[in-house]
């Protein structure tokens, strides 16, 4: 991929690691939703609201990505006026109303509330603006982008099960029920286990998607099941996986025998878990393709111009894009060749055998 991409996947990577280290630092400071100091872009203004920030995608990728090719592609839009509602369905609403104060005439909206957020397109709507709904479905949206959402759940469902030998109990942990991909995942990833030989012995919707709730989930989930009993488990992306491989390490499970586990995003975290063989997967959703067409078709319609083809998802014309299935074999193949990340990124002290067994030093 482009060295674009390298630099904001580099930036994206050290973002990482300082948000993860300062967990508030970065993805809150546009949590009054003043949308920071933008120049102005006039009637060319576009917003940009994410979800949450606990998902390390949003603050490292998705947004400086967004950020940048909006720069690149328009240079009288002025700055983008960025929100992060972190999982506040209420803040959010503030903050679309904040952007259409501010002037914006375009809006990528990541909804927390897919369902709930028809009340915050109409106003955008009444006030001259137009809506593009980002990575989740907005029935009212003017148009929607996202990877194929069951395809996801399928891949994930699949992994697991060719991975546990079609046999076995599992606990699956599913996003957010306010969350439409999430309900595109789980139907996937059923259609795919309710077929198998394998038993679901517990399912959980993780009402904010965190590592935490996923954590205390299978905690707790111990304390009902024997260890053996356990043989995979369904996470359904790499914040929950992670959340998961600490609830068992902490329950008596050897880090080099752990039951395979499901993620998906990619994070780095996960990817170096995966070549350590604490996580068997991830999905890789390549975050520019989306990231850039959401600029590229704000900014066309910023410019009233045609946003090119379309396909309709659910009435909505919509730009479906394919996920990826990640696993030690192909992580040079992936995130190392696109540039997502380097090996050094991967490849930390910590990390250095598994990496030279990899083939990633
Ligand atoms: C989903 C998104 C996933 C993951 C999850 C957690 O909607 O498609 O990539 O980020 O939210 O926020």
């Amino acid at each position: 991929m482009s060295t674009t991409l390298h630099r904001y996947a580099a930036f994206g990577a050290a973002l990482f690691i300082g948000a993860a280290g300062l967990s508030a630092c970065g993805a809150n400071d546009d949590q009054s939703g003043d949308g920071g100091d933008s120049a102005s872009g006039g009637d060319k203004t576009i917003a940009l609201l994410l979800p949450e920030s606990k998902t390390t995608r949003y603050e490292a990728f998705d947004r400086p990505l967004f950020e940048a090719k909006v720069k690149e592609l328009c240079s009288d839009c002025g700055d983008v006026l960025y929100y992060n509602a972190d999982q506040d369905e209420a803040k959010q609403s503030q903050q679309v109303d904040t952007a259409i104060s501010e002037g914006a005439s375009v809006l990528v909206l990541d909804p927390v509330n897919g369902a709930g957020a028809g009340g915050m397109v109409q106003t955008a709507q009444d006030a001259g603006a137009e809506v593009i709904a980002y990575d989740r479905l907005i029935k009212e949206a003017d148009y929607y982008m996202s990877f194929d959402n069951e395809t996801v759940g399928k891949m994930q469902a699949q992994a697991l099960v060719d991975a546990m030998g079609d046999k076995g109990g599992i606990l699956m942990l599913n996003g957010s029920p306010d969350d439409p991909n999430a309900a595109q995942f789980k139907a996937g990833a059923h259609s795919v286990l309710d077929a198998s030989g394998v038993e679901i012995l517990e399912e959980y919707d993780n009402p904010d998607w965190s590592p935490e709730n996923a954590q205390k989930f299978v905690t707790d989930m111990l304390s009902k099941y024997d260890p053996e009993q356990i043989n995979g488990v369904y996470a359904a992306n790499d914040g929950q996986a992670g959340g998961v491989v600490a609830a068992l390490t902490g329950g008596g499970f050897a880090a080099d025998a752990l039951p395979p586990i499901t993620g998906q995003d990619a994070e780095l975290a996960a990817i170096q878990r995966i070549i350590a063989g604490e996580q068997s997967m991830t999905i890789y959703k390549p975050i520019p393709i989306e990231a850039e067409k959401a600029a590229e078709v704000a900014v066309a319609l910023a410019n009233s111009e045609d946003v090119g083809d379309t396909t309709d998802y659910e009435g909505v014309p919509s730009f479906i894009f394919d996920p990826i299935v990640v696993t030690s074999d192909n992580v040079a193949d992936t995130v190392v060749a696109d540039e997502f990340y380097s090996a050094a990124d991967i490849c930390t002290d910590e990390y250095a055998d598994a990496c030279t067994a990899a083939g990633l030093s």
